[in-house]
């Protein structure tokens, strides 16, 4: 069956079935840029059989919230959010309530929702994401939908329709999904599954239709691209480094971004293929984690602090004038004041542009869950403290080499008379201006970088 003839029936289906008036939905995304992507999906579905977006949940006739498990606190925030939805329903019986995401991918949360917060109508895990056209329809009408209907329509998964982005100039590719690195703190292979790398031709005709459809910044995803075609079998000879070369063959003038990238898959033909990409912006992120090679081995990260080092030498003599960012986890279990330390020089050596620094959060399941966590709460947040406050010195040092240099700036928001851009390293840029803002949305300006201001760069337009 072809996707047309799919979507004709799904929108007879729905139309027959009465059940939208206004064909509106309301999409919420928390955590990371794979449920960014993920969210894609689903409004691509939707968008194809008719459905508008709106940014306000008792406007909707559908609402999806897509969920995070990476950390406790994300999952006490998000079951915030969902509870607030009782009232919607309560005032529009009709409207209809998904959860889904990496969160209900856990069997006691699932068991929770199911037991307290019974107007959610549809939970699904990313393992069913593929399968949302089904869920869908056989959510609005599981008794009109005969069997045979429903195993041609489960046969059209949610890759058989295009992403609808939010922004029509950057976009998020996923290249990588799942993880097989266990680190021992990590939710993440559990409720996405081992790694399943998308195909090479795939990901090359995508970023040549976002680029011909104007897109200007594209960045690609996985939990860890850089083992990218591992799964593909010994004989196969496409890899991470093989997919960037191919990707830099794509004319047009856009930025290319990848995201997340492991230390141990950080090899010096990727760093090569990096360096000499003409589409790669300036900008790396390479989680650490922490500074101590005890803790790093009981996170089970395998790679030492002197590899992390080598690698970011490398890349540094490689790439000149690169941005690096990193993610560190303070307070794991048994962290002494050493190892937070060794964290600290390492962030000091390393002169990281930014950090993403998270208190551990122990997640069921995971390994880390039984070792003891003796650190008090207090200690956590001091040491958490003083590392915001080493990097906060590092980043102002770091933005500040950039004043009195014209770059090259891509236009994201405007605000009154401001114009809000990304530099290609990744740092944000103010930039005063008073005509023609919204032709500028999307475009790529030269401006002269003149100051700093609280974590970003004000300039004037050239
Ligand atoms: N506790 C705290 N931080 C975590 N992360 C992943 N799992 C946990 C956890 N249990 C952080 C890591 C990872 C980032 C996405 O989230 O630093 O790189
Ligand atoms: Fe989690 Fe480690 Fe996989 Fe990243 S590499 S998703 S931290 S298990």
């Amino acid at each position: 069956m072809e996707v047309y003839d799919y979507i004709d029936i799904i929108q007879k289906k729905v139309k027959t079935i009465a059940r939208f008036v206004n064909y509106i939905a309301y999409i919420k995304v928390f955590g990371c840029q794979q449920n960014e992507a993920d969210a894609d999906k689903i409004r691509g579905f939707l968008s194809k059989i008719g459905f508008k977006f709106c940014s306000n949940p008792c406007e909707a006739e559908v609402i999806i919230f897509n969920t995070c498990a990476v950390r406790h606190t994300a999952e006490n925030r998000i079951f915030g959010h969902i509870g607030e939805l009782k009232k919607i329903k309560k005032i529009n019986p009709k409207v209809l309530i998904f959860v889904c995401g990496c969160m209900v991918e856990q069997e006691h949360v699932r068991q929770k929702i199911e037991k307290n917060y019974s107007f959610v109508d549809m939970i699904f895990g990313p393992s069913m994401l593929d399968r949302f056209p089904l869920i869908f329809l056989n959510l609005i009408d599981a008794k009109n939908c005969d069997f045979n209907e429903k195993k041609n329509l489960g046969f059209r998964s949610l890759s058989g329709f295009s992403e609808k982005h939010v922004s029509n100039f950057k976009a998020f590719v996923p290249i990588i999904s799942g993880c097989n690195n266990f680190c021992s703190y990590c939710i993440v292979p559990y409720v996405r599954g081992p790694e399943k790398s998308r195909n090479l031709h795939e990901i090359l005709d995508k970023i040549k239709k976002l680029v011909s459809d104007g897109f200007k910044d594209i960045t690609l995803l996985g939990q860890n691209v850089n083992s990218y075609g591992n799964d593909f079998g010994a004989d196969s000879s496409v890899n991470f480094s093989v997919l960037l070369n191919k990707i830099s063959d794509i004319n047009g003038d856009f930025l290319l971004r990848f995201t997340t990238s492991h230390p141990k898959d950080f090899t010096d033909e990727l760093i090569y293929s990096i360096a000499k990409n003409k589409h790669f912006c300036k900008h790396i992120h390479l989680p650490v984690q922490s500074g101590s090679n005890r803790i790093l081995n009981l996170m089970n990260r395998k790679y030492t602090r002197e590899k992390y080092l080598d690698i970011i030498h490398k890349i540094k003599c490689g790439i000149p004038d690169i941005f690096i960012t990193t993610d560190i986890i303070v307070g794991f279990p048994g962290e002494t004041e050493n190892d937070f330390n060794d964290t600290m020089s390492l962030v000091e050596f390393v002169r990281f542009s930014s950090i993403f620094n998270f208190i551990y959060s122990p997640r069921r399941g995971t390994l880390a869950e039984k070792f003891q966590d003796d650190i008090p709460r207090e200690e956590k947040v001091c040491r958490i403290k003083k590392l915001i406050l080493l990097q906060n010195q590092i980043s102002l040092e770091v933005l500040n080499k950039n004043v009195g240099k014209n770059v090259k700036v891509l236009v994201e928001k405007h605000e009154e008379n401001l114009v809000l851009g990304r530099l290609s390293n990744n740092i944000n840029v103010h930039i005063c201006c008073s005509s023609g803002l919204d032709s500028l949305l999307g475009k790529f300006v030269y401006v002269k970088i003149t100051g700093v201001n609280h974590g970003f760069l004000i300039g004037k337009m050239l």
